[in-house]
């Protein structure tokens, strides 16, 4: 399969699901790694690995219809099968998702629907929740709210701040991320008429 990765930032998500394609030698095909910031670190790290590394730079753009515009030309001129948005800053517009319907993931770093936008982890703190996690789903147009393909939960420890429980997830993320893309190189994530995502056979 085809997979475009969108970031904005460091870009830890796409490097850890390029490294687990090259380890395990899976059938994925990385057509690019597209950022909306010419700064990303991430895409420092593409280039070295030999990725197709591309920025589409947001405030160039008028408006985000044009800057949505500009990224479904993109995305379409290189046909991927899948669209993983991995620490990418910009909510898509309706038009956008609906045009990849089904092919776009996102990770969000909070056990969806719960604590869905920003500052999870302040949300979760705040809240006192005991349990704190990741979710991967399918992009719908209403944010942080599309159909749970994996999640991956963690404890919120005594004495947990946002960076301390960001940096406990964020190797949760990694893992369930990558769990995700094998799933779906071997076309084993179906999005079912209710909402609901199977994967066949899933241990
Ligand atoms: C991660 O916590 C991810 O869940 C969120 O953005 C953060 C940045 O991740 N969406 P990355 O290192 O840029 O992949």
């Amino acid at each position: 399969i085809r997979v475009a990765i969108l970031i904005s930032g460091r870009g830890s998500n796409m490097q850890a699901l390029a490294e687990t394609v090259a380890a395990e030698d899976l059938p994925v095909d990385i057509c690019t790694v597209l950022s909306n910031r010419a700064d990303a670190a991430g895409l420092d790290w593409a280039r070295a690995h030999g990725l197709h590394a591309d920025v589409l730079a947001h405030r160039e753009f008028g408006s985000r219809d044009a800057f949505d515009a500009a990224l479904r030309a993109r995305l379409d001129a290189l046909a991927p099968d899948y669209i993983l948005l991995a620490g990418f800053m910009r909510v898509l517009g309706a038009d956008l998702v609906r045009h990849f319907e089904g092919r776009i993931i996102n990770i969000h770093p909070s056990l969806l629907p719960v604590f869905p936008g920003l500052h999870t982890h302040e949300q979760a703190l705040s809240q006192g929740v005991q349990w704190h996690g990741c979710t991967v789903h399918f992009v719908t147009p209403e944010l942080d709210h599309g159909p749970i393909i994996a999640q991956g939960a963690i404890p919120v420890l005594d004495g947990d701040t946002p960076d301390t429980l960001a940096a406990r997830l964020l190797p949760v993320e990694h893992r369930v991320y990558a769990q995700v893309l094998r799933w779906l190189a071997q076309g084993r994530v179906q999005l079912l008429a209710d909402g609901r995502v199977s994967v066949a056979g899933a241990a």
